[in-house]
């Protein structure tokens, strides 16, 4: 006698009843590009499909995708002149743009990226200083809650920087503020496409000094658990594919929300794949499954609307 598992996959009914792990429409967070001025609308060539946009195109293009069932965006503000204080200001361009986005669609969860790497001139995350750029992420994160951000996520990987962030937040009268820290981000070549997209590229060296050593995973249970005692509400870990050992472990020690970062060298892999005709476009709903059942809660990517459509009964790709 032995097991008959094939009686599990005989049709896709069947296969659906004994379906242990589900792609779903919340899951998703679409990370979007917001360019200063009116009317454009830029390609990046590294990401095919994905696009920097101004805020008056970012908003119609969004309508897509918010019809589909989108319920939340990553925004990163790519500001046409570099300068630090061009990320706190309270005119500036992510300040100036984040009412007309929560009014345009009010459902929609905003979060908005803390760095300070696409308005410094050598493309780092920091300004030489730890202790120093901790203190100027945190006027960050306040004026982008303060102009109706929902919430914020430090993505820099600065020592303390979510402590610094909840210190000023709660002092300034922000209830409950809503912290969804970058806490386990590695220094990762999966980042490439991003840099283009984020005009962020370091002019020189690398972000190793501050991002995680791929070969740690006790060091990124140490990060999590600091970010979460200084005051995060959830943790993204980043990237998702090459990491879901540590998406595994974190989801099995914390009982915070996990979020992966598929990140822009993922998706250019993927995409790469389906449009020289090398894979189908299922190895999307694949690895996306795969991070779900490594642990995530939810998935930020650049696939969300592609995947939404698909939900909605459409063709992928
Ligand atoms: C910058 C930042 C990066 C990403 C998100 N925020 C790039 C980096 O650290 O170099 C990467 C996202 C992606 O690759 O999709 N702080």
């Amino acid at each position: 006698m032995f097991k008959r598992f094939r009686d599990r996959r005989v049709s896709p009914e069947i296969r659906m009843q004994n379906r242990e792990t589900f792609l779903e429409t919340k899951d998703f967070i679409y990370p979007v590009f917001l360019l200063e001025g009116k009317e454009r609308e830029e390609a990046i060539p590294s990401m095919p499909g994905v696009s920097r946009r101004s805020l008056d195109r970012l908003l119609k293009y969004l309508e897509w995708p918010v019809k589909l069932g989108l319920r939340s965006i990553l925004v990163f503000a790519i500001p046409d002149h570099k300068g630090v204080e061009q990320a706190y200001r309270s005119d500036g361009l992510m300040q100036r743009s984040l009412p007309d986005i929560k009014s345009h669609f009010p459902q929609l969860e905003v979060i908005t990226d803390v760095c300070i790497c696409s308005f410094t001139e050598n493309g780092q995350c920091h300004m030489g200083d730890n202790d120093q750029t901790i203190e100027i992420l945190a006027k960050i994160a306040l004026s982008y809650l303060q102009s109706g951000a929902d919430i914020v996520a430090p993505s820099d990987m600065m020592d303390g920087r979510v402590w610094a962030i909840h210190r000023l937040l709660t002092h300034s009268g922000i209830k409950q503020p809503q912290i969804i820290s970058y806490a386990a981000k590695y220094a990762s070549s999966f980042y490439g496409p991003f840099r283009d997209a984020a005009d962020c590229a370091p002019k020189t060296g690398d972000r190793k000094s501050y991002q995680m050593d791929p070969a740690n995973s006790n060091e990124a249970m140490e990060e999590i658990q600091a970010d979460l005692e200084e005051g995060a509400t959830s943790i993204i870990i980043k990237p998702a594919l090459s990491y879901l050992d540590i998406i595994f472990r974190a989801s099995k020690r914390f009982d915070c929300p996990i979020i992966a970062y598929s990140v822009s060298g993922e998706y250019a892999a993927l995409r790469y794949l389906v449009d020289q005709g090398m894979a189908s476009s299922d190895i999307i709903e694949e690895t996306l499954l795969s991070t779900k059942r490594a642990g995530a809660n939810r998935i930020i990517t650049y696939f969300t609307p592609l995947i939404l459509e698909k939900k909605n009964g459409n063709q992928l790709v």
